[in-house]
């Protein structure tokens, strides 16, 4: 008989830790409110505590999870925690922790169909569901000339639309001969900044990537967009791509997608939508409105990883027209060629991103929807909405804090009214204090406060508690309060 030592953990050693590992979860999940939001650990603390050197031979899994404990939980910054109200959200709800487990479980490469058909056409299936759901225009759907793909970030989601408006622009030469510096792309000068890491790897370049004027609610001024167009189209350049946003990460701002839609149209330039954080509110009826003109995208993206509960990394992406995706990143070497691909008859996700291999994704994303049901996400959405609404109420109500920009969804943009060194500390006064954990921007070049109402669990309370902290700390600043109270 075989004497082979095996090191691997059996199938019932994994059962007994799985259940310690999840068991460890579910108490973080319930203790999460007595940690400090933001990590409060200096540069270098967490690897000071750690061994020089890995270990010669393995260790318990109960060791590592007291480590877990003792070195990593200080130095995390707690996303999970209904007192998170930074940057934009980035949920693991309880169904998407366990769809990614399965994911993780089944431990899948899903780069072609015939390597798991099943990672393929789930995936299919559910960004199908999704153009219902989002109320996005038929030609998205895999049974029409487009289709949906889950992909890990909205930058590269964002790549992979100029990569495919660059080669439409270009007669699908510019893979073949490099560019050739006159295609140009255009956005808001508030567009997210993986546009232009975008810009940069697709070889536009960023002296090629026009940022248009914002209105006085920092939404594109299409005018301004048409005549930066037809003055590098008399200057000799290509206009190939538009990047149109819905929801900017600096102050949630729309921009006018059918106006900029219909400049695309004439001059027959690639749209892309991002709505990388405010998509998820399209689940809403009344909020679509927030994306009128969308029919006219030739790409749409959102992320439900940050509102929807669908674990990072969960971007999904959809095109208008499948073929032109394809052409731009298709390419297939001999030893993934297969009998399914050669019949033309299945979906090779491959061709659809920048990367050959893929997870499991649309698990913890079909996970997510089956839980919540439709009316479940909707309802998540709605009361996040409602709770930013009531806090920039109260902004409004006080004398001595201002709104800085509309709100149209959960981000609510205010300041106090002392000015930017005034904000600061009120800022680094509540992120020091562990009990919220807002995030900045600048506006008009003045420092402006984020507060983004998003994490799955935060209620009422705690955005109630996240303004009397907000004055507490301004009165701190100030001297004595002198601030009308509503909250
Ligand atoms: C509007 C918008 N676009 C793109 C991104 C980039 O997202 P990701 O981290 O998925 O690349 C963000 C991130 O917050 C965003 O808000």
């Amino acid at each position: 008989m075989s004497q082979e030592k095996s090191l691997h953990m059996t199938p019932e050693e994994f059962r007994r830790y799985g259940h310690a590992v999840v068991d460890w979860i579910a108490d973080y999940q319930s203790r999460i409110e007595s940690f400090p939001v933001l990590s409060q650990v200096k540069p270098g603390q967490v690897r000071a505590s750690l061994p020089g050197s890995p270990p010669a031979k393995g260790e318990s899994i109960a060791a590592m999870l007291k480590d877990v404990d003792e070195i990593i939980l200080p130095g995390v910054t707690h996303w999970q925690s209904p007192n998170f109200f930074a940057y934009f959200p980035c949920n693991a709800s309880g169904p998407g922790i366990l769809g990614d487990l399965l994911s993780s479980g089944l431990g899948v490469q899903g780069m072609l169909w015939s390597t798991s058909p099943a990672c393929t056409e789930l995936e299919t299936h559910v960004t199908d569901w999704l153009v219902g759901m989002l109320g996005l225009p038929d030609k998205f759907l895999s049974s029409s000339t487009g289709g949906g793909v889950i992909q890990d970030t909205a930058s590269s989601a964002v790549l992979c639309a100029l990569l495919a408006g660059r080669e439409r622009a270009s007669g699908y030469t510019t893979n073949k001969k490099g560019s050739n510096g006159r295609l140009v792309a255009y956005a808001s000068t508030q567009t997210h900044s993986s546009l232009e890491k975008a810009a940069m790897i697709a070889g536009i370049g960023t002296e090629n990537l026009r940022l248009i004027d914002v209105d006085e609610k920092f939404a594109v001024r299409p005018d301004a967009l048409e005549r930066q167009v037809e003055t590098d189209r008399a200057n000799g350049l290509t206009p190939c791509f538009v990047c149109a946003t819905v929801g900017t990460t600096s102050s949630n701002a729309m921009d006018p997608v059918r106006a900029i839609g219909e400049v695309c149209r004439k001059h027959n330039l690639w749209l892309h939508v991002d709505a990388a954080m405010s998509g998820t509110a399209m689940v809403c009826p009344e909020f679509r409105h927030l994306q009128d003109g969308v029919e006219n995208a030739d790409s749409y993206n959102f992320n439900p990883h940050k509102w929807m509960g669908a674990n990072f990394d969960c971007s999904c992406f959809w095109v208008a027209d499948r073929k032109a995706l394809i052409q731009t990143l298709s390419i297939l070497p001999e030893y993934l060629r297969n009998q399914a691909t050669e019949s033309g008859a299945v979906i090779d996700y491959r061709d659809w991103h920048i990367q050959l291999g893929r997870r499991f994704r649309s698990l913890k994303l079909w996970f997510v929807i089956r839980h919540y049901g439709v009316d479940g996400l909707q309802h998540n959405v709605r009361e996040h909405v409602r709770l930013a609404q009531q806090f920039a109420d109260w902004v409004r109500s006080d004398d001595d804090f201002e709104l800085a920009a509309p709100v149209p969804l959960n981000l609510v943009c205010f300041r106090h009214k002392g000015g930017d060194e005034v904000n600061q500390a009120i800022m680094d006064g509540v992120n020091r204090s562990g009990d919220l954990f807002l995030t900045h921007t600048k506006l008009n070049g003045r420092l402006t406060l984020r507060l983004s109402v998003g994490q799955m669990h935060t209620q009422f309370k705690h955005v109630e508690c996240a303004w009397r902290r907000i004055r507490e700390e301004a009165a701190l600043v100030k001297g004595p309060a002198t601030s009308r109270s509503r909250a």
